[in-house]
């Protein structure tokens, strides 16, 4: 369980101002900003939706998703809005640094007033609460949490194989070279952002949690031999993907899995979601264990959503808030999303296969949580974006020591 950011080693944000509600601003209708549009992300925005307008059945719901896993599009078309003066009435964000950014450039609005009407900062983790905590104040409500360091599997095709899921990098690499020879791929890949979601598991697996999260706080060397060792374990995982041929988002690439044409994905557990839409069931159809090295840590990110300032529909977009804080908002949504929920006091009982196991470890005080880096909690977006760039040509030229360089040099 997330219980202080000290586990996280993040830095305070910074900035805070207040907003003022659009004139003639109307609780008629909301329009709600995400990337929840392609399949198992709509399923679970759908039963948040069905939710709010159980919670408040005389507002419309106005669905502004873009589609594109990660927001890696929605992200662009949002920030122009926001420079545009035309904010929708709410928008999904990661809960930690991700937020920065929109906080000094004064887009949201802080949220204390409606934590302390709705009493939020007593049942969520206190962990999570200091990640969203900007110089004092709280700019975003967070919805869930999602794990990203999971290797999926089909358990027919191991057992055909003769296999079980690799605990370490080292194991991955020995089963590689045998899959190779067959004809299948190892480890199935999508774009950009799901290479960097790998790299930093790899990092997470090779580093282990202190090491990993020293990458983002200062404590680990970005030019030591064992970053380096790291990176070349990355470059050489990343030749056993699918990578040159790979088309589509990251569902495409599971779905080379279900065919068993892949072996293994490595992902984040939206991908239980979206095997469920497929008809598979948890254990018979389809598995999951931590990425390799990683057992017993939960590189989390969490889902939020803001109140922009100058938000058209204010009234309707704190209702919207209301319902994605609440209970009943929660537990409609995650079931359906693949996450658990941010709240602590959900209902356990309705997280069943998959989502019941990652409630238990969730909970469990021995798991060690820590931060995810392509999701938006350890960097911010300045950050995160020259990681792509860098990240981009590290993929073409395998060099190690010039990724470091670019990718480490702001600490
Ligand atoms: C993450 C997001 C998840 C899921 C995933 C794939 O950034 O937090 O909810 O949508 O991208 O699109």
């Amino acid at each position: 369980m997330l219980a202080g950011l000290a586990l996280l080693g993040l830095p305070a944000g910074s900035a805070c101002s207040d907003g003022e509600p659009a004139p003639g601003a109307t609780d008629t209708r909301v329009e709600v900003f995400s990337w929840w549009a392609g399949p198992g992300e709509k399923e679970g925005l759908e039963a948040l939706v069905a939710d709010f307008r159980r919670q408040y059945p005389g507002v419309d719901f106005d669905n502004a998703a873009v589609a594109g896993g990660a927001g890696t599009v929605a992200r662009s078309v949002l920030a122009t809005r926001l420079q545009n003066d035309d904010p929708p009435d709410s928008y999904q964000i990661h809960a930690g640094q991700e937020l920065a950014a929109d906080i000094a450039a004064g887009y949201v609005e802080d949220l204390r007033y409606l934590y302390d009407q709705q009493g939020w900062r007593a049942k969520l983790p206190a962990g999570l609460v200091e990640a969203i905590t900007f110089d004092g104040a709280i700019y975003s409500v967070p919805v869930n949490i999602h794990r990203s360091n999971l290797l999926w599997y089909r358990p027919e095709t191991l057992a055909g194989l003769g296999l079980t899921p690799p605990a370490t990098w080292a194991e991955f690499l020995a089963q590689a070279d045998g899959l190779r020879s067959r004809n299948l791929t190892p480890l199935s890949i999508g774009p950009l952002w799901t290479q960097k979601h790998l790299l930093e598991n790899v990092l997470l697996g090779a580093l282990g949690p202190d090491g990993y999260t020293g990458l983002w706080n200062g404590g680990t060397d970005w030019g030591g031999g064992q970053v380096q060792q790291a990176l070349h374990l990355f470059t050489d995982v990343l030749t056993l993907t699918d990578a040159a041929t790979a088309v589509g988002d990251w569902q495409a690439a599971v779905d080379h899995v279900v065919a068993g044409t892949a072996v293994y994905n490595l992902m984040g557990d939206w991908v239980d979601a979206y095997l469920r839409t497929k008809g598979l069931t948890f254990t018979t159809g389809y598995g999951a264990v931590a990425s390799p090295g990683s057992s017993r840590v939960y590189n989390f990110l969490s889902d939020s959503f803001t109140l922009p300032k100058g938000a058209p529909h204010r009234p309707a977009a704190e209702k919207w808030l209301v319902t994605c804080g609440s209970v009943s908002g929660q537990d409609a949504f995650n079931p359906q999303k693949g996450s658990v929920p941010a709240r602590t006091d959900a209902d356990s009982s309705k997280y069943t296969g998959y989502l019941a196991a990652a409630m238990a470890e969730w909970a469990d005080e021995g798991t060690r949580v820590v931060g995810s880096m392509t999701h938006g909690v350890v960097v911010d977006n300045t950050w995160s974006t020259e990681i792509d760039t860098a990240l981009s040509q590290f993929t073409q030229d395998k060099d190690a020591a010039r990724f470091a360089a670019a990718a480490g040099r702001r600490r």
